[in-house]
Formats: structure tokens, sequence, C-alpha cells
């Protein structure tokens, strides 16, 4: 067998081997600390992606890396035939963390987060006595929640759906942030859910605008249904508070999480309120790797760095630098955003409209320029950095964008 040494090797493999649903950036990846990453030719990115909102403490972080191989010398693996002391601890920690859930189910991605909140939501409709065509969860345009037949049919984009028919039944879909969309939507009283980004991810990075998810609780509660929050890309701390809800009052009945949560690691959760938590009984539900002892023990010591004071200060300050500074790089440069918006350190600069759809041309561009930057679409930048980036991190990629943004000029001239 040929062992690949060279970049071409490598990426030919890739071109070769993969189901080629995915089109990465020509680069091979190697290393990382902190906010930097190198790859196999030794050069050096700052990390504006943090590995699609996962990477929340950055790379190789010392407590995670501490985390990660005590228990790699104790057990990686059990099933839920046992229990282990990780996922027993880590859902006591998300429960206390969380100002509203009872009980907490993991498993090994956002999409199977979803999947379990979908189907909590129907049991919980079922145990009520409800048909099984007023069990309907409403979604909104622009919104992301996986890639299962379920979780893809709550996505409310045709892009994510074609091909795939038949998609599931008994979902319904309304205009993001239109709370008289969603309260005609709701009229008919065979809605049983409600489920929502706080701030649409994948979509552009479109936060709720203020008041909304207000309104889509008292919707919820006058029509006898459960919001669910997925805050699979916005939560962990990413909005500047553990949790993206808090930022706009609303008590949830399932909340689900996921990337970050693993800082690295694949994880997700789903946190359910009192009205849900004993809706599921014994075989109701169930995944293999789901509370991997391996996985939550590096989860538990991620969740409690990103709880800290210290964490959500640093999320606030450089939410700041880099916010001001998309804004005045944007200027500097032609008035090159049309917008930028976002929460925390979630933020989303759009591309003005002469340069519709180019997102994926400027990544390339920041990627030779020492910078890994994400889109949300063809027309936005999307920087999802870690919540601990460092002063000098976030200024030297802020450098390296700008010499970005006059090359992608340049070449659009
Ligand atoms: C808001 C949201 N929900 C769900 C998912 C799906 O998560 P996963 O890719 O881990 O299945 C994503 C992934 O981007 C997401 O951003």
């Amino acid at each position: 067998m040929h062992a690949p040494s060279a970049d071409s090797d490598l990426l030919s493999l890739g071109q070769r081997y993969w189901l080629p649903v995915y089109r990465p950036r020509q680069l091979v990846l190697d290393r990382g600390k902190g906010s930097r990453l190198w790859d196999t030719q030794g050069r050096e990115y700052i990390d504006f992606g943090a590995g699609i909102a996962v990477n929340a403490l950055g790379h190789q972080d010392p407590d995670l890396m501490a985390a990660l191989t005590e228990q790699a010398g104790k057990l990686w693996h059990a099933s839920n035939v046992f229990y282990t002391a990780p996922p027993l601890k880590l859902a006591q920690a998300l429960v206390e963390a969380s100002a509203f859930a009872e009980r907490v189910f993991l498993c090994n991605s956002g999409t199977e987060a979803n999947e379990a909140a979908i189907k909590l939501v129907r049991k919980w409709a079922s145990a009520q006595g409800r048909s099984a065509d007023k069990r309907v969860i409403v979604t909104f345009r622009g919104s992301f929640h996986g890639r299962s037949m379920a979780a893809v049919t709550a996505t409310a984009q045709p892009k994510y759906q074609e091909g795939y028919e038949p998609l599931p039944g008994g979902f319904r879909y309304v205009d993001f942030n239109d709370e008289a969309a969603l309260a005609d939507a709701m009229a008919s009283g065979d809605v049983a859910a409600v489920m929502l980004e706080p701030v649409q991810g994948e979509g552009g990075v479109v936060p709720a605008k203020d008041g909304f998810l207000k309104a889509v609780r008292a919707l919820c509660d006058q029509h006898e249904a459960l919001l669910v929050l997925d805050e699979i890309q916005c939560g962990m701390g990413r909005t500047g508070h553990l949790f993206a809800h808090t930022h706009d009052g609303v008590t949830p009945d399932i909340v689900t999480l996921a990337k970050a949560l693993g800082c690295g690691l694949p994880i997700g959760a789903m946190l359910a309120g009192p009205r849900v938590a004993e809706v599921m009984g014994f075989g109701a539900h169930g995944t293999t790797f789901g509370g991997n002892p391996l996985v939550t023990a590096v989860a538990g010591a991620g969740l409690a760095k990103i709880a800290s004071p210290a964490i959500a200060a640093n999320v606030q300050r450089q939410a700041k630098v880099l916010r001001d500074k998309l804004q005045a790089l944007g200027d500097k440069h032609g008035g090159l955003f049309s917008q930028v918006r976002g929460r925390g350190l979630m933020l989303g600069a759009v591309l003005a409209e002469r340069h519709a759809g180019k997102a994926g041309a400027m990544l390339d561009i920041a990627a030779a320029n020492g910078l890994l930057v994400l889109q949300a679409g063809p027309d936005v930048l999307r920087l999802v950095p870690a919540l601990n980036i460092s002063d000098e991190e976030c200024a030297e990629g802020l450098k390296r964008l700008d010499a970005t943004l006059a090359q992608f000029v340049a070449e659009s001239a």
C-alpha cells in the first residue's frame, strides 16, 4: 500500500475514497494549539471557525487534555447497560446549569439530539391522547436542524431536502421572526411543538428579534404546545450566556445541545423540562455510544470551564472587538458588507449585493492569507472562534482578514 506523504497524495485520497458530500478547502490540517492551526506543510492559520463552533476552548486546552488522558487510562466505553461516572456527572451539571431541565438524554451529535427531541414531542402528544394528525411540529424557514430524515424535514430549507422524498409528515414551516405567521400556523389547534434556533446558524447567522421568543412561548402556552430550542450552534456560552435563550428570558420545554458540548469530541444532549421529563420510559429510546465515558469526561471538564465568568467576560470583550472591526473593515474596503449581525461570538457579515454568492471565494483567499473562517450560505462570512480566543490571536486574525478583504476586492475588480 502506498503511504501518502505530500498534501497532494492526501487530497487525492479524499477525492478517490470519500463519498463526495463535502468540498473541503485544499489543505490538510495537522495540529492545533489555542486558536492557531498548522497544516501538513507547516503553514500556520488563525482559527476563526473553531471546527464550526465546536472547539469552544481552542485546541489542546490543558484541562481537556488532562480529562481525556485520565479517562483514557481508565475506561473508554461500557454501554448504557451499565452506569459509569462521567455521564452521570455531566447530566447533573447540565441540569443544574439550566434553569428548566430535569432530565438529560445523551447522544452523539446534534442531529441525534434533535431526533430525540422530535420523538419526545410526538410521544408527549401521544400520551396526551392527541391523534397523529394533531402532533404537528412548526419550524422556521432558514433553519438547520440536522441531516437525519426527521431532522432534515424539520430543516425548512429545500436544498437540504431535495431528492430525499418521501419526507416524514407532521411538519409545518413559517417565516422566521414572523409572529403573525406563527399565530396563523397554530390557529387550527393541531400543533404539538414549535422548534427553533434562538440564533439561526447555517441560515445566515440570524438572531431571533427581541421579543420573538417570548411571543413564541406565549403562543405555545395558548395552544398547549411545547417550545423546543435548538441551541446546538448558539448554545454553550457562544452568545455570552451558557444558554442562548437566557438572553430572551424564556423557559423552554426542551433544549438540544451538541457541537461545543464536546469541545471537539462527538456528543449531543437533549435537556427535558418538567412537562416532558417523565414521558419516555424504559426502552422508548436509546443509542449505543450516548454518554460514552471518554467523551463525557471531556465534556464535563469543558462545561465547567465554559460556564465560568472568565469565559463569559472574554466572549463579551472579543465579540465587541470582532464586531466593531468587521464593520470597520467592511467600510474600509468599499462597503463590502451590507450588515454585520449575530450575538456574542457568533457573527455574520453579509456581503453587499454586488458580491452576492462569493463567500466561498473569500474563504479561499482567507486560507491563503493564514486565516480560517466559515460561510453561512453563499452570502455570509461567519466568524465563530473559540470562546477563549486571546487578544493577540484576535488581533492577528483581524490583520489577516484585512489583507484577505483587500485581495478579495482587488480580485473582484
Ligand atoms: C443549529 C443546528 N442544529 C443541528 C445541527 C446538526 O448537528 P450535527 O451536525 O452534529 O448532526 C447543526 C449543525 O450544524 C446546527 O447548527
